[in-house]
């Protein structure tokens, strides 16, 4: 018996929500489409274990009520956790006032998307810890979680917060789903929340949250890149993969860089990521599984450029313009030294991706299971922990060299 794409989400929405949930798939996607043939590649519904981790956290909910009392002292702040912005739970997007900075005349605003294919090699944390050091500098950061996962937001708020406060109009998802129903009142900076995380000085670190329902927003948006013409299907292509860049352009000025975080797949959503983007960072652990994701992502990558920019030079409308994301590097992770350097097993992959086309960032981030550890009453990122022994604080400077690192490039 063959299973329709539509029939599947549905399932896996019921799996993961229970029928009545208010995110079902049953809710996203309109009865009356249910018979509509989706085009789009079948392999980009998202796979199995991605459905697992927002199943098994969902699971975990009741755990982590109870986790509390396993604080330790190198925590976040007291204050964090009543600072969470209470005045967004019955907000509507376009009627509240945006907490978006000013813009300031002169800023290069930036955008960085930070993928792989491969799960489990970084990402979010690389992603939440990079923002925090550049906050902690003075820098204007604004997070973007494109993970259906919600690692990225559940890094900054509780899980209940994130649920009463944002799921139903502050995520990243109101705004895709402002694209599906041609709500055209909908602004991206109106998504943007304040974790309010302890930095000091002028830093800003803001974030537009994800949403575990995003995965329904997959097969919506493949259903949108159809037409009847050669040249309806370019248009539509160019809207459907612009629709983030669409929103971030209408930053520009306001944050000096965007930092989005991808889900480890190369799904409609992580295009709309790499189109919005000036640089693409790719995080990996050096082993075999990770470093072959690298080549199937470079080539992605090179297919969705190709493809979008030539269909700009065939569109005569002066919204779409050429992409040009560029590889800022490879960073290896979950590095384990020995006597200053990788231990001989993963030297092997470290020196098979430097000998390959990529760039590869100098610095590497080492193992450190206990620096990078966070519980549910403690969610903020590692690097802005108030106190580190001398071990962690190798850690930090890893963070810390990372950030001067693309400062330097970005600001050059
Ligand atoms: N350098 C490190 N040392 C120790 N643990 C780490 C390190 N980097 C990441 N981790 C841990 O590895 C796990 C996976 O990390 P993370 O969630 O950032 O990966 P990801 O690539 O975003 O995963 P996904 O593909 O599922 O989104 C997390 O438990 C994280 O705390
Ligand atoms: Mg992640």
């Amino acid at each position: 018996m063959t299973v329709s794409p539509i029939e599947l989400i549905k399932k896996i929405g019921s799996a993961l929500f229970g029928p009545a949930h208010p995110e079902t798939a049953e809710e996203v996607l309109p009865e009356e489409q249910s018979e509509e043939v989706i085009p789009g590649p079948a392999s980009e519904i998202p796979s199995e274990p991605l459905i697992e981790t927002a199943f098994e956290s969902e699971e975990s909910e009741e755990t982590e009520e109870t986790e509390e009392t396993e604080e330790t002292e190198e925590t976040v702040p007291a204050e964090h956790e009543s600072s969470i912005p209470s005045g967004s739970m019955s907000d509507i997007p376009g009627k509240r006032e945006s907490i978006v900075p000013p813009i300031k005349e002169g800023t290069k605003m930036r955008v960085i998307s930070v993928m792989n294919y491969k799960g489990g090699v970084g990402k979010t944390t690389v992603t939440a810890n990079l923002a925090a050091a550049l906050a902690k500098r003075g820098k204007r950061i604004l997070l973007i979680d494109l993970d259906p996962q919600c690692s990225l937001s559940f890094s900054f708020f509780h899980r209940r917060d994130w649920r009463q406060k944002f799921s139903e109009t502050k995520t990243v998802k109101n705004w895709y789903d402002a694209f599906i129903d041609k709500d055209f009142n909908c602004s991206l900076e109106n998504l943007v929340v304040d974790p309010e995380v302890p930095i000091k000085g002028e830093g800003i670190l803001h974030m537009i949250c994800s949403h575990l329902a995003l995965i329904n927003i997959e097969i919506e948006l493949s259903s949108k890149l159809s037409g009847s013409s050669e040249r309806e299907l370019r248009n539509n292509y160019l809207r459907v993969h612009s629709r983030l860049s669409q929103g971030v352009k209408s930053l520009k000025g306001r944050y000096d860089v965007v930092l989005i975080d991808c889900p480890p797949s190369f799904n409609i959503v992580t295009t709309t990521a790499v189109t919005a983007s000036d640089y693409l960072i790719v995080p990996t652990i050096p082993d075999y599984l990770s470093t072959l994701g690298i080549d199937y992502l470079n080539n992605k990558v090179e297919d969705l450029v190709e493809t979008y920019n030539r269909y700009v030079d065939k569109c005569d409308d002066p919204e779409f313009t050429h992409i040009n994301p560029l590889m800022m590097g490879v960073l290896f992770n979950l590095v384990q030294f020995s006597s200053g350097n990788p231990i001989r097993a993963q030297e092997k992959y470290i020196d098979d991706v430097r000998k390959k086309k990529y760039p590869v960032f100098e610095i590497m981030l080492r193992e450190n299971r206990t620096f990078y550890s966070s519980s549910s009453s403690n969610p903020l990122p590692a690097v802005l922990r108030r106190s580190v022994g001398p071990a962690q604080q190798k850690v930090v400077n890893e963070i810390e060299d990372l950030a001067t690192d693309i400062l330097g490039r970005i600001e050059s």
